[in-house]
């Protein structure tokens, strides 16, 4: 399987706390079936918390990789960023202060859990406008989407792409976004199916059981596409 959403990348955000939290991170989600994991740091929240993706990730990024290597845990860390969506979102990427999905044209976008429907399309299809995909980070937790179950058709229609969070089909964020989550499922509209991981404890990177889930109450080739297909075709920048 292919993680398009984890947290995995240390001390940059509320994610892993250390090195050796990010390699902990990495054995989860191995033992749960994942053979690659984007890092997701949240960025452009506020003036304070840009979080803009300096050559200080990248060397972090790199020597992750370099440890996974060494202890032989067969797993690969993509470059990506998880961000907080405002209207100047195409030009800090073409700015390179913000990262698209390991150098893709998908971006991984996410909004104020009280953002208004129409503030969130408008952000959305500027992002469309100059060419890019936004994957939409767990929208079965918005407050948009758990009122009016047009919302998914709607981003859909307009060209985004909905990736759903494994916590959420478990009803690990309550029953409104387990609900959305699994109305979104049963229509299809669902494109991947990710972790959001922030630690070894809470919110981890493991896999294995949400994908059975998904396979038992919807069907086996429904999970490996959300699971394992789509997100592995975002990393090579694919059609979906
Ligand atoms: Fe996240």
């Amino acid at each position: 399987m292919y993680d398009l959403h984890c947290h995995i990348l240390f001390g940059v955000d509320d994610g892993a706390d250390s090195a050796e939290e990010s390699v902990r991170m990495a054995r989860i989600a191995c033992d749960g079936g994942s053979r690659g994991i984007v890092a997701t740091p949240h960025c452009n929240i506020s003036e304070f918390e840009r979080n803009e993706w300096t050559s200080e990730f990248t060397k972090k990024l790199i020597m992750l990789n370099s440890t996974l290597a060494e202890l032989n845990i067969p797993l690969k860390i993509y470059p990506g960023q998880e961000i907080f969506c405002g209207d100047d979102v195409p030009q800090l990427l073409k700015s390179g202060k913000f990262l698209t999905i390991n150098g893709s044209r998908y971006v991984l976008v996410e909004f104020d859990f009280g953002e208004y429907s129409e503030n969130v399309y408008s952000k959305l299809s500027r992002i469309i406008s100059e060419g890019y995909v936004p994957i939409v980070a767990h929208p079965e937790r918005y407050g948009f989407v758990q009122e009016n179950s047009d919302a998914p058709y709607r981003m859909k229609n307009m060209g985004c792409l909905l990736q759903i969070n494994k916590g959420s089909v478990k009803g690990g964020f309550g029953r409104g976004a387990f609900l959305a989550a699994k109305e979104m499922l049963d229509a299809q509209l669902v494109d991947f199916a990710a972790s959001d991981g922030h630690g070894p404890f809470m919110r981890t990177p493991f896999l294995a059981d949400a994908h059975e889930l998904i396979s038992e109450n919807h069907s086996a080739d429904y999970a490996d596409l959300i699971f394992k297909i789509n997100p592995k075709r975002v990393l090579k920048n694919k059609n979906i």
